[in-house]
């Protein structure tokens, strides 16, 4: 009405013949006036670019909008959620015979989750939608009719509601229901490919939605955002409007609905014009730069793919973990083998001995691993090595290896015990070692050996008389001081020429202190063997065991061994000088005493000094222990303060050469239960003897001396080195000794 109005009052003003400019400004200022009444009243534009300003927004449940980038959130990702926004304002009734709306959407599920439900344009005679329920009723509708139409973007199938199954969601338009009455797969129809080409509604991206409605005909059609408006809608439905809405006074809203269900979208509108002009819309507005950008949902943690890693090769870490096994094996081997290099025995009962005791680790070094260059001899138990202790101090270790540990405790008290004792013409002894089957002893280097050395080695500078006389006289000091100087009497039990060491000043040193003793206690506790070395044990031994005057007799041999420079048993010499000391008393009964002396002393020697020390070794080694004189006395008559006693070759006992004297009672006793066997395998042996039938025992020979072992009740010959040969001494020999002996008593 308006219009033609204002045609025609155009029409009529153009026709005068008024001052043009005048005229054409009051037209102007008519014209645009009349231009916003109708636009308010008869038609309905609008453009939401974004939707930062709210104030011609109706936003109802869970719809908002997000700031600053002026997105329309209808629901978020939260489940069983709905949400709607509409245009505040009413549309006046020319939308009942057209209107054209455009907007982009975008539907957003979680990566990995099935997105759902969908949104909806609406257009509704009322803002209330208290009814309306979510999930598949997409917060527009209940199970009851409404006064609703709705062009839905579904992403589940509901088959009640005449869905469609597709695998990127439909498009549908409702009447007053859910149930859609025109329904297609969410496509387009692109002129430049000639076909239907399919649009994901769950992308997440943003998606152009045009809903045109003129002569009753709604057309619906959708294409991605760079798209254009397809030539042919997707669905193309004839609509009656008073249907739907039956009271043609009422207003009408126009806006959108989303909901979400057990499955979850963000339901997005980026932008919407509408108008209800007819030909209008057309996105021609759309600035697709401007639209606000969609936030795609984190991917939920559970389901996030794992950011590809760079991985190394299988055969890098297999390699590296290889190395790694292999470096810690080598490692544990290297600690263990260590450990049980240097492991020692220590039990509590050699805690107050901690201050004798050295550290294993400490002599394997001073010792240079108990290397060849440092080994200095093997003696009757054990190998002898130099070393030298960090302080420039020079020792002798001496390694004893033994079976079991009895008598272990006891010797190292005893070789503790000795460290106290302090003579001049005794080794001192520093400490020692305790491991498993071995002692080490720690005792002062002798930078010139031992004496038998130097009276039987010919490499060897022989001592000379002087020299000789001293170290007598310096052993039977020292024997003097174990037997009666020290706190208690301590015995020697292995005195001869290869246990007295050599000092610098050429000074007899007493060495290897109970080591005899220590290897009895090696073996059984229970066993009384004697042990010693034949030749210069005392017949007594074996049935009285050690004294001090076993160490006599032992001292009387020593020094005739020192005085003939010969051993007490050579049994490659024939007859009467086999036995040294049957020999010395021999040449005495020819008065001819002289001729046991060493030849090598040449003339040297004072006579009478000889003579006096042959007839003192020859009392010392009387076979009657209370004709044997004490240390002190030999000290006395060494010296000459005191002159040897009135006595003659044909003295009972003197110049009995027995090598062990057994008594008759002794005998008969144990004979049936001794056991006599030499090893077969050494019956090779130049001194190899069957001693089966004999009483005296197993003598046993190693490199230097002879040692001899008796045991009443088994042989024990796995206690000794393997390396030793069994021999025994002549039989006719011991057999005469033995029977003159027996009759002598
Ligand atoms: C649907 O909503 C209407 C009001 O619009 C109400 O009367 C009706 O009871 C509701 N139906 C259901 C099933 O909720
Ligand atoms: C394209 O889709 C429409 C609507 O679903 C349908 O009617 C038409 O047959 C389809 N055309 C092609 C070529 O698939
Ligand atoms: C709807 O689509 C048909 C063709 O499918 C077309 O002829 C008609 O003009 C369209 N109407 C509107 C309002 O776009
Ligand atoms: C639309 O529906 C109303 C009432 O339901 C009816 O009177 C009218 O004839 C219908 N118009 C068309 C074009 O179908
Ligand atoms: C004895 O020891 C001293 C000092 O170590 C040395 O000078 C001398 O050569 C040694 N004598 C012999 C015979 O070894």
């Amino acid at each position: 009405m308006h219009h033609y109005l204002h045609i025609r009052s155009r029409l009529s003003v153009s026709s005068s013949s008024m001052a043009r400019g005048q005229l054409l400004q009051q037209i102007l200022i008519i014209t645009s006036l009349h231009l916003i009444s109708l636009s308010t009243q008869q038609e309905t534009n609008f453009v939401y670019s974004n939707f930062t300003s709210q104030e011609n927004l109706y936003l109802d449940a869970s719809a908002k909008v997000l700031l600053p980038s002026g997105l329309l959130q209808l629901t978020n990702n939260s489940d069983y959620q709905m949400g709607r926004a509409f245009h505040k304002k009413p549309i006046d009734q020319s939308i009942t015979s057209s209107f054209s709306t455009h907007f982009v959407c975008a539907l957003a599920p979680k990566p990995g989750v099935e997105g759902g439900h969908g949104l909806t344009f609406l257009v509704s005679s009322s803002l209330d939608f208290s009814f309306a329920q979510a999930t598949r009723y997409l917060g527009a509708f209940n199970a009851s009719t409404s006064n609703v139409l709705a062009v839905e973007l579904d992403t589940i199938w509901n088959p009640e509601f005449n869905d469609i199954k597709t695998s990127d969601g439909h498009v549908g338009i409702d009447v007053k229901s859910p149930i859609s009455i025109a329904v297609a797969p969410s496509s387009y129809y692109s002129d430049t490919r000639g076909k239907n080409v399919s649009v994901n509604l769950l992308s997440g991206n943003p998606i152009q939605v045009w809903v045109d409605y003129e002569d009753s005909v709604l057309n619906v059609s959708l294409a991605p955002i760079e798209a254009k408006k397809p030539s042919r809608p997707l669905l193309s439905q004839r609509i009656n409007f008073s249907d739907i809405f039956p009271d043609n006074r009422s207003e009408l809203f126009v806006g959108f609905s989303a909901a979400t269900g057990n499955a979850v979208s963000d339901h997005y509108i980026l932008w919407w014009s509408f108008t209800t002009s007819k030909g209008g819309g057309g996105g021609s507005q759309l600035d697709i730069s401007k639209l606000p950008r969609v936030p795609h949902p984190k991917p939920l943690p559970t389901v996030r793919p794992k950011a590809p890693r760079k991985k190394l090769p299988r055969w890098i870490i297999g390699l590296v973990a290889f190395l790694a096994v292999v470096t810690l094996a080598v490692l544990a081997g290297v600690c263990f083998h260590r450990r049980k290099k240097f492991l020692e025995v220590s039990e509590t009962w050699e805690k107050e001995f901690d201050a004798h005791r050295f550290s294993y680790k400490s002599l394997y070094r001073a010792t240079k691993g108990f290397s060849k260059d440092e080994f200095l001899g093997k003696g009757g138990f054990g190998e002898v090595y130099r070393g030298s202790l960090p302080q420039g101090r020079q020792i002798a270790v001496k390694r004893v290896f033994h079976n079991g540990d009895e008598g272990v405790k006891q010797f190292v008290a005893e070789v503790v015990s000795m460290r106290c004792l302090k003579h001049r013409n005794l080794v001192p002894l520093f400490g020692y070692c305790r491991r498993k089957r071995e002692l080490l002893l720690v005792s002062e280097y002798m930078s010139n050996g031992s004496l038998d050395e130097h009276l039987f080695d010919e490499a060897k500078r022989i001592l000379s008389w002087k020299e000789r006389l001293v170290v007598v006289k310096g052993i039977a000091s020292a024997l003097w001081y174990l037997h009666t100087g020290a706190d208690q009497v301590v015995l020697h039990r292995d005195v001869k020429a290869s246990n007295i060491m050599l000092d610098e000043e050429f000074n007899g040193r007493l060495g290897d202190f109970g080591m005899a003793r220590f290897h009895e206690h090696g073996g059984s506790a229970a066993t009384t063997a004697a042990v010693g070395t034949v030749g210069y044990m005392a017949p007594e031994l074996i049935t009285m065991g050690a004294s001090t005057g076993t160490d006599v007799y032992a001292f009387g041999v020593f020094v005739l061994e020192v005085t003939c420079g010969r051993r007490p048993v050579e049994p490659q010499l024939e007859g009467e000088k086999r036995h040294m000391i049957k020999w010395v008393c021999e040449c005495w009964k020819k008065d001819a005493l002289l001729d046991a002396v060493d030849q090598r002393l040449g003339d040297e020697f004072s006579p009478e000094e000889v003579e006096m020390v042959m007839k003192l070794g020859l009392l010392c080694s009387n076979i009657v222990p209370e004709s044997r004189p004490t240390m002190e006395q030999v000290v006395l008559y060494l010296n000459e303060n005191m002159p040897l006693p009135e006595f003659s070759p044909y003295t009972l006992g003197i110049g009995t050469f027995a090598p062990v004297l057994v008594d008759a009672a002794s005998l008969v006793v144990s004979s049936a239960s001794w056991s006599w066997s030499a090893s077969s395998s050494t019956n090779h042996s130049p001194y190899a003897y069957q001693a089966r039938d004999q009483p005296w025992g197993q003598t046993i020979e190693t490199k230097d001396s002879l040692h001899i072992v008796l045991e009443p009740e088994k042989p024990k010959t796995q206690t000794l080195s393997s390396a030793v040969k069994a021999v025994t001494l002549p039989a006719e020999d011991l057999e005469s000794n033995l029977s003159s002996i027996s009759s002598q008593r």
